[in-house]
This record gives structure tokens, C-alpha cells and sequence, in this order.
């Protein structure tokens, strides 16, 4: 934490305050570091598909797989061994089930209710955390329904409400809007309560900005080629800040209980001004396109992508974020456990 105190002592001059003493072994630099990077913040994004025993590749994501529900088990598994909290699904939906009425979002039995079960009967005390928005199951690609060229707000609640409520029937401990619909947070919440689903949480995708950088989650779920148009409508402009608080204020007044910023890296002042603006708890997404921008460099032999992995998710912690969605996930909490 940032020191306010008006009060602080001024530096000594030189040579009796030399900075350089602090940092001139590891056990002194251990000791004053301010912010420290654990396996406790990190959410691990996982995608999800059909079958049995598939791990398939996915190319501008090196390292990242699509995982059948069985191998989801397995990565759940994994988490808990290293001391992963949580472990957020996706799913890469079989295209004859995209419709222009997105059923297959609410169904009991989709993908993603069926790994949420899988996941909490192996491995009960993994928070699952769960993504609220159309676009996997749309025949166009939009996180809401498109009506005559528009994505149409109020219908598009609905249908997240039900979404919410089959994942939280199955076991959701943390539901993700990622929609960016207005009045879906607090419609959500009521439906929770009315359900009897009184302690699942919502992680609100509150400031989540209209960005280039999620091109490869696109291919992941196979929505790139599906989508029409692009996402201005509804996600944000990436040159607006003060829009982002009135995002979050908004999202916590309906009853969100944590909010995240998305993408990660290039918005860091959003997350120094909300975690100061409001103290609530905090998340960002390291999305696929700066995992993706770290791993080809990291191919190409022109950076070292272990230390830039582990630089990159302190500064969300520096910026004041309690945690982070990250592909790196397994791989950090690895190299952070020892
Ligand atoms: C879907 C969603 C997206 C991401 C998370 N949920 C893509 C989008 O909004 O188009 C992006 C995640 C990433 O890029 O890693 N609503």
C-alpha cells in the first residue's frame, strides 16, 4: 500500500540514505518488497469440449487446450495440488448447437453444466467460476440477441438469467457476466436469491472494454468466424476511464460482489482507480491476446516468457488488483510454489 501520510520522513541526503543497501542482497529485497504474487490470486481459465480424453491444441494460443470434460477433471485436479483457487469454464460449442435463440446456454445439461458437476463432485472445494453471455451458443457471435442489426438489451437479460440460475443449479460457486448488458447484475442477483442460491457470487466483467486483444479466446471457442460486425455497442471504448467507475459503482450497487477489468496489462491505471475508488475486491483478465503476444515472443527467443509471465501478473497485483485471470495460471502458481 501506497503510503499517504503527510507526515512520512523526507530521504535522507546521500550519502546517508544510499536506496541501493535495500536491495543489495535477496534477503533484504524479500523483506521490503511491497507486493507479493501467490498461487491464492489466480483464477484459471479453462476451455471446455466435447468427448473423452481430448486435450486439442489451440494454435494462436501455445500451450492452452480444449479440454473434454474428463481432462477438465484432470486440470481441476491440478489446481487444487497447487493451490489454485478457482478455475473459470468455457466452452467450445458443437456448431449445430448455435441458435438465434441461444437455448442451448440455459440447458441442464450443456458443456458447461455437466464440467461444473463433473468438477464439484471430484473436486468439491475448487471454486468454479462460470461465464454469463451468449456468444458461445449464438449463431451470430454476439453476446446478446441481434434484431433487425441490433443487439437488443432487455431480451438479452433474460436470457442470461436463466443461464445464471442452470449454473448455479449445477454448482457455480462464482458466476462471470462477461455480456456487458445493462440491468443484468441486479436481475441476476434476484433470480439468485429467488432460487435459493443465496452464497453464489458474481464476479461482474464490469469495465470490459470493446478490445482486439481477445482475438484468440475467439478462435478457442469457435466464435471468430461466426461473429458479425464487432462488440462497440456494448463493450466499452478503450479510451474512456470515468465511464469504467460508473461501470463498477453500478455493478456493486446491483449486488455484485467482486468486479473485474478486462483486458489486463493496457489498462492498468482502470484498475489503480477503481480498487482506490471503491476498496472492493478486484480482479483483471490477462486476456488470450497478451498470453498470446508473451508466448510468440517467448518462441522467438526474444524475451525470457517465465520472468515476463511472473512480471506482468505482479504489476496487477502492484496495481491493486487482489487477483487475476490468467492462462499462465498453472504455470505460475508452479514456479511460485518452488
Ligand atoms: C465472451 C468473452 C470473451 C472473453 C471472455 N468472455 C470474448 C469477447 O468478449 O469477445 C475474452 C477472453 C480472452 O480473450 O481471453 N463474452
Amino acid at each position: 500500500m501506497i503510503c499517504e501520510d503527510p507526515m512520512k520522513p523526507t530521504v535522507a541526503p546521500f550519502p546517508a540514505a544510499r536506496p541501493r543497501r535495500l536491495r543489495s542482497t535477496p534477503a533484504l529485497r524479500n523483506l521490503v518488497r511491497e507486493t507479493t504474487l501467490t498461487s491464492d490470486d489466480l483464477i484459471w481459465p479453462v476451455f471446455v469440449r466435447d468427448g473423452d480424453g481430448i486435450e486439442e491444441p489451440i494454435a494462436s494460443m501455445p500451450g492452452v487446450t480444449r479440454r473434454s470434460i474428463d481432462k477438465v477433471v484432470d486440470a481441476a485436479i491440478e489446481a487444487r495440488a497447487l493451490g489454485i483457487p478457482a478455475i473459470c469454464l468455457f466452452p467450445y460449442t458443437d456448431p449445430v448447437l448455435k441458435t438465434s435463440d441461444c437455448a442451448e446456454a440455459w440447458s441442464p445439461d450443456n458443456l458447461v453444466n455437466r464440467a461444473i458437476r463433473a468438477i464439484k463432485s471430484a473436486v468439491p472445494d475448487i471454486a468454479v467460476m462460470t461465464d454469463v453471455a451468449l456468444d458461445p451458443y449464438n449463431i451470430n457471435g454476439h453476446d446478446g440477441y441481434v434484431v433487425d442489426g441490433e443487439i437488443v438489451n432487455d431480451e438479452t437479460v433474460e436470457a442470461l438469467v436463466k443461464m445464471t440460475v442452470a449454473q448455479a443449479d449445477a454448482g457455480a460457486d462464482i458466476i462471470g457476466p462477461s455480456d456487458m448488458m445493462d440491468g443484468r447484475i441486479g436481475a441476476m442477483r434476484s433470480a439468485l436469491e429467488a432460487a435459493g442460491h443465496r452464497n453464489v457470487t458474481i464476479l461482474s466483467y464490469a469495465a470490459k472494454y470493446a478490445s482486439a486483444y481477445y482475438g484468440p479466446f475467439r478462435d478457442a471457442v469457435g466464435a471468430s468466424g461466426a461473429l458479425k460486425g464487432d462488440k462497440k455497442t456494448y463493450q466499452m471504448d478503450p479510451g474512456n476511464t470515468d465511464e469504467a467507475l460508473r461501470m463498477i459503482e453500478r455493478d456493486l450497487s446491483e449486488g455484485a460482489d467482486m468486479v473485474m477489468i478486462k483486458p489486463g496489462l493496457a489498462y492498468l491505471d482502470i484498475c489503480q482507480r477503481i480498487k482506490s475508488t471503491f476498496g472492493a475486491p478486484t480482479f483483471a483478465y490477462q486476456v488470450s491476446g497478451e498470453y498470446a503476444m508473451i508466448e510468440a515472443a517467448a518462441q522467438n527467443g526474444w524475451i525470457d516468457g517465465e520472468r515476463i509471465m511472473l512480471e506482468s501478473l505482479t504489476a496487477f497485483k502492484r496495481a491493486g488488483c487482489d487477483g487475476v485471470l490468467t492462462y499462465y495460471a498453472p504455470a505460475a502458481a508452479r514456479l511460485l510454489n518452488g
